[in-house]
């Protein structure tokens, strides 16, 4: 993705044994629905399908929060897939947005977390 390869943003694996079964990224951006100052975007969230229920996904989104804590971040926010948006409801994001459709994907939700 565009500025993957940016000193600021963070790409996130999870690893059972030396098998990467989940990946997030971080990526320093603002929200065009929010207004704090220091703001980063999560993206590619997937989990490996044969690893999915098993927390997985949730430990990476902890770890992410944790992470961005130690660098003063406000807040996290993501275009959540209609379809993820109960995932992130249970990590405490709330909706921002009305549903709009991101293309060739389809709809979705701005969804955030303060984390301050
Ligand atoms: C969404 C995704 C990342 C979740 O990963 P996961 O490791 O299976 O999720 P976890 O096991 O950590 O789930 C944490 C909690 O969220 C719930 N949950 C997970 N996916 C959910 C979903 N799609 N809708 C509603 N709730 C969901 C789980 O039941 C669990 O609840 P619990 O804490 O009460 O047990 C994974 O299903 C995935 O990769 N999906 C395809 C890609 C995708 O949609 N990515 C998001 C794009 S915005």
């Amino acid at each position: 993705m565009e500025g993957d390869d940016l000193e600021s943003t963070k790409h996130i694996g999870a690893f059972l044994d030396s098998r990467c079964v989940g990946v997030l990224s971080l990526f320093e951006t603002t929200s065009p629905y929010l207004i704090e100052k220091h703001q980063y975007q999560l993206r590619g969230m997937a989990v490996n399908p044969n690893y999915r229920g098993q927390s997985i996904g949730k430990k990476l989104v902890l770890f992410s929060e944790t992470e961005l804590k130690t660098l003063n971040i406000e807040l996290l926010w993501c275009n959540a897939r209609a379809s993820a948006v109960g995932f992130y409801k249970k990590l405490n994001f709330e909706i921002n947005s009305d549903e709009f459709q991101i293309p060739n994907i389809g709809p979705h939700y701005s969804m955030f977390k303060k984390l301050a």
